[in-house]
């Protein structure tokens, strides 16, 4: 059994098949999945598609480069939200040097009420990361210093120096279809790293389909499948393994 931690499976690259694609999951063996909120109204509707399917869980918040665009009341929404039956994350929040869509102070100021809000509400938080490893960590550094810290890394990318600081600031690195790739060794190497109860594994499709799918768009929950094998032969452990050390830990983290 799999449980793909990060998914927007409400976009609408899905929105001609998605009964399908949840079948598809289910016979891959992703018995759970996360559906990330990227704005409130698409945190809204991950809400709607967790009221559908029994298998998908929730994560309510503003990812950055959308916080620029977003109303005051906005969050708001999420703050409300966030409080609904089957959410079990507060986010995507986190920092992106990467696109130019919202004003890095806004980007902080955001990711700061993200983590503040999951303390508060007692849930894990998410953080996306592109380009700006230094700024997160730096950032983490100072939330810990309020109080202990729940959540996880998506789509990982940092160095293993950055993921051990990470587990010890009460982090969990979840790896998406990227650590598949042909020229991504150092990443890979990363990943034999990892604290076996802190490992996640995640697709964030419809993003970036795992070898050896990379060519299938989009990608989805089912593809998940890959990227455990992928990591189960970094760490020299077996793929039925691999899936019960992930699952667990992922439903340890959400409380599903
Ligand atoms: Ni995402």
């Amino acid at each position: 059994m799999l449980f793909d931690t990060h998914t927007h499976v409400d976009q609408e690259e899905f929105d001609a098949d998605r009964d399908a694609v949840i079948r598809r999951a289910q016979a891959a063996g992703v018995q759970w999945m996360n559906a990330v909120g990227t704005t409130a109204a698409t945190s809204r509707k991950c809400l709607e598609l967790a009221a559908r399917y029994e298998s998908v869980y929730v994560a309510v918040g503003i990812q950055p480069n959308y916080v620029a665009e977003s109303a005051p009341s906005d969050w708001d929404t999420i703050q409300s939200l966030a409080s609904s039956p089957k959410v079990v994350a507060v986010g995507e929040t986190g920092l992106d040097r990467h696109w130019d869509d919202t004003p890095f102070d806004q980007q902080q100021d955001y990711f700061d009420r993200h983590v503040e809000l999951a303390r508060r509400l007692d849930l894990p938080f998410i953080v996306h990361m592109r380009d700006c490893d230094a700024d997160i960590l730096h950032q983490l550094r100072q939330a810990r210093q309020r109080g202990p810290l729940r959540g996880v890394m998506h789509s990982f990318t940092g160095d293993a120096a950055m993921a051990a600081e990470c587990c010890t600031l009460g982090l969990h690195i979840s790896f998406a279809g990227m650590v598949t790739y042909k020229k991504s060794q150092e990443l890979r190497d990363c990943a034999a790293t990892i604290l076996a109860d802190r490992l996640l594994i995640e697709t964030d499709c419809p993003y970036l389909s795992p070898e050896p799918v990379r060519g299938k768009r989009p990608c989805e929950p089912a593809f998940v499948r890959h990227t455990a094998e992928c990591l189960a032969a970094v760490r020299g452990v077996t793929l039925e393994e691999l899936a019960a050390m992930t699952t667990a830990n992922a439903r340890k983290l959400f409380r599903v």
